[in-house]
C-alpha cells in the first residue's frame, strides 16, 4: 500500500521540479558532499618508511596465482638433492576477502620482507592475494591474513622425493608485527606449528591427488559468490512445488 503511493508521490514530485529534475538535484547533493568530504581530508602522505619497505616487498616477492604456484613454489635448481627449499607465502586479501582489515598485517609483512631480504636465512617469498586468486584460496582453503609455510624436497636421483611439508600459521589481523613475522623464520619459530596433512594440503592432500582441489575451489568459491537471498528463494520455491 505505502510502496504503490509512493510510486506515485515519485513522478508527481519530479514533475513539480520540472527546472530540476530530480537526477539533476540529487547528483548535485552527492557533487557538494564529495567537495565537502575531499577538501576535509588531506591527501594521505605514505610515510618514507613505508614507502621503502613497500618497494623491496614489490621486488623481492613472487605473486601466486592459480595458473603459476605449481611452477613457483619448487626447488633451487641449483642446488643438489637432497635439500629443501623453503617457502614463505603471504595471504592476504581485500575488501571482500579480509573485509578490508589486512592492511596492517599487510603493512607488517612488507617490513619482514625489508628485515629478511638481506638475510641469508631467509626462505623464498611470495603473496598470495585472495581478492585476485579467490579460487585458488578456496582450493587451498585458507583465509587471509595468514602465513602458509612450505618446505620442498628436492627429488632425488631416483625422482623419488619426501612429501613437502605445509604449515599454516594464522596471523591475528589487528596487533600481529614485522617482529612477530620475521621471527617466525629468525627464530625457527615456524617450527611450533605442526605440519598441515590433511585433505586441503597444496601438495600431497587428498584433494590435490586426485586433482579435485582447483575444482573444489570453484565450487566454494561459487557459494561465497550466491547471493543470501538465493537459498531462501530456492527454498520458497520448492517448498511451494510440493505442496
Ligand atoms: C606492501 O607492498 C606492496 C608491494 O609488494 C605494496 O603494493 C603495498 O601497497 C604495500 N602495503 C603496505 C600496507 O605497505
Ligand atoms: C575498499 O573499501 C574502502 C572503504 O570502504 C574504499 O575506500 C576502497 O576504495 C575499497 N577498495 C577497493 C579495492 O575496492
Ligand atoms: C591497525 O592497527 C592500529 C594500531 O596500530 C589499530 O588501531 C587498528 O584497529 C588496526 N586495524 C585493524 C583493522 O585491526
Ligand atoms: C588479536 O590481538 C588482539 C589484541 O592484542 C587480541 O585482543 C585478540 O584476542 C587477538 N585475537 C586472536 C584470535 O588471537
Amino acid at each position: 500500500m505505502r510502496f504503490s503511493t509512493l510510486l506515485v508521490a515519485l513522478p508527481a514530485l519530479a514533475m513539480a521540479e520540472e527546472q530540476v529534475p530530480l537526477g539533476e538535484k540529487l547528483k548535485g547533493y552527492w557533487n557538494k558532499a564529495k567537495e565537502a568530504v575531499t577538501s576535509a581530508v588531506p591527501a594521505a602522505m605514505p610515510s618514507p618508511v613505508d614507502a621503502g619497505a613497500a618497494k623491496v616487498a614489490a621486488t623481492v616477492t613472487h605473486h601466486l596465482t592459480q595458473d603459476n604456484w605449481k611452477n613457483v613454489l619448487t626447488v633451487d635448481p641449483t642446488t643438489s638433492a637432497p635439500s629443501t627449499k623453503d617457502w614463505m607465502v603471504y595471504i592476504t586479501g581485500g575488501n571482500v576477502t579480509c573485509f578490508g582489515f589486512c592492511g596492517n598485517a599487510t603493512k607488517a609483512w612488507n617490513e619482514s620482507v625489508a628485515l629478511l631480504a638481506a638475510n641469508p636465512k631467509a626462505p623464498s617469498l611470495a603473496v598470495l592475494d585472495c581478492e585476485a586468486e579467490p579460487v585458488l584460496c578456496n582450493s587451498w582453503s585458507v583465509g587471509p591474513p595468514s602465513i602458509y609455510y612450505f618446505q620442498i624436497p628436492k627429488p632425488l636421483a631416483d625422482q623419488s622425493a619426501p612429501a613437502p611439508t605445509a604449515r599454516f600459521i594464522p596471523l591475528n589481523r589487528t596487533s600481529v608485527t614485522a617482529k612477530q613475522i620475521s621471527s617466525l623464520v629468525l627464530n625457527n619459530e615456524y617450527e611450533k606449528t605442526e605440519p598441515y596433512e590433511g585433505p586441503w594440503q597444496p601438495f600431497n592432500g587428498f584433494l590435490a591427488q586426485y586433482n579435485l582441489a582447483i575444482p573444489a575451489g570453484y565450487v566454494f568459491w561459487g557459494f561465497s559468490k550466491m547471493p543470501s537471498w538465493l537459498p531462501m528463494i530456492l527454498i520458497s520455491f520448492m517448498s511451494r512445488s510440493f505442496m
